[in-house]
């Protein structure tokens, strides 16, 4: 998806654009705490400025990363028995829906009343959720720019009806275990008693499957994971160099995670917030975590919502799930 139109032009009438007013966070302090931890970490939420939202949809299209491919045969195989599981007429929200093109098999057949995307990229969030609306003129589409990880003081925007959390991708392997339980959390209070969480991960697998899928032959998830930089740099006025430093995955098979990194090429002395940090040639800042789930996990996460497994479907290689959690 290029952006192309501004957004406050030819906003479809089916189209709610909130831009949330969140308390603003001092970035650069932030950043400067997480930078001095052991080890230097900066958070994954600054890999999404709108190149940085591109990089990702060009990942999902690269062949090493099976993730976007497994998923989307899981709805090509059992699109008919997902929907007869989530009824009609629902309200479907997604945090992190990115290009919203994962929604749309969901949109066609499961016939929800409104969509509700959640992204922290506002424009890119614009033109996805405009090309939807207009894409489905009867659907409500209410379009939600925040950072998720913070208090959803938007929940009243949301219409009314019964609510199901669309989380697909793996987004939710992201965060780090006590923190996958506390989101899950957040999101069965969210859709409440009649509600539910379709939640599609990426399985456990082998490593050399997984180190090539966050390591490409092309240097996209490279370009991805180094424009974080310029990310931060932008946001917090930092003077990173962004390529002076190597990007570098790993699979931890105890973790059961990715490890994503940035590795030093040369000493390097960075200035954010008026601190001077100084990082020696290979040193390294961890930018993400990608966990890799089993079908126990996954129900552990359910029931730590106070929800169960209802329903999972795998795609033909069982590289990837899809699960429906409804509330107990
Ligand atoms: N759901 C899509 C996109 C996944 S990429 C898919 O499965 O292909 C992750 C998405 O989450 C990006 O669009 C990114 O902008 C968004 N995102 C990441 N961290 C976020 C945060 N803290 N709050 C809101 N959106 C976030
Ligand atoms: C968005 N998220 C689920 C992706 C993942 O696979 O963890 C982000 C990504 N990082 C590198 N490649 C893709």
């Amino acid at each position: 998806m290029t952006l192309r139109s501004p957004r406050a032009q030819n906003s479809p009438p089916n189209l709610k654009f909130i831009e949330t007013k969140t308390v603003p966070i001092d970035e650069a302090r932030e950043v400067l705490a997480s930078l001095t931890q052991d080890p230097p970490r900066l958070s994954p939420k600054y890999f999404y400025d709108s190149r940085g939202s591109e990089l990702f949809e060009h990942i999902t299209e690269l062949p090493e990363y099976y993730l976007t491919r497994a998923e989307a045969e899981i709805f090509d195989l059992h699109l008919n028995d997902i929907a007869e599981a989530l009824g009609s007429g629902d309200i479907i929200i997604e945090p992190g829906s990115g290009n919203c093109s994962k929604v749309q098999p969901l949109l066609e057949r499961a016939t929800p009343s409104a969509f509700v995307p959640i992204d922290i990229a506002g424009d890119f969030l614009w033109e996805a959720a405009a090309t939807t609306a207009l894409a489905h003129p009867d659907l409500s589409v209410t379009a939600i720019a925040a950072d998720f990880t913070m208090d959803w003081n938007f929940t009243d925007k949301i219409p009314h009806g019964r609510r199901i959390v669309f989380y697909p991708g793996s987004t939710l392997g992201n965060f780090d275990p006590a923190a996958q339980r506390g989101f899950i959390q957040k999101l069965a209070k969210v859709v409440g008693a009649q509600g539910g969480i379709l939640l599609g991960v990426d399985l456990h697998k082998e490593s050399t499957v997984l180190q090539r899928a966050y390591d490409d032959a092309a240097g996209v998830t490279a370009a991805f994971n180094r424009n974080m930089l310029s990310v931060v740099n932008a946001r917090t006025g930092s003077n990173f160099a962004p390529n002076s430093w190597q990007h570098q995955a790993r699979y931890n098979t105890k973790l059961r995670r990715i490890e994503m990194e940035l590795v030093a090429q040369s000493n390097q002395s960075v200035t954010i917030g008026g601190q001077t940090l100084a990082f020696a040639q290979g040193a390294v800042i961890r930018t993400e975590h990608s966990h890799k789930f089993t079908l126990e996990n996954i129900r552990d996460l359910a029931s730590a919502g106070g929800m169960t497994v209802t329903h999972h479907w795998l795609d033909r290689q069982s590289q990837f799930c899809l699960a429906l959690l409804q509330t107990d």
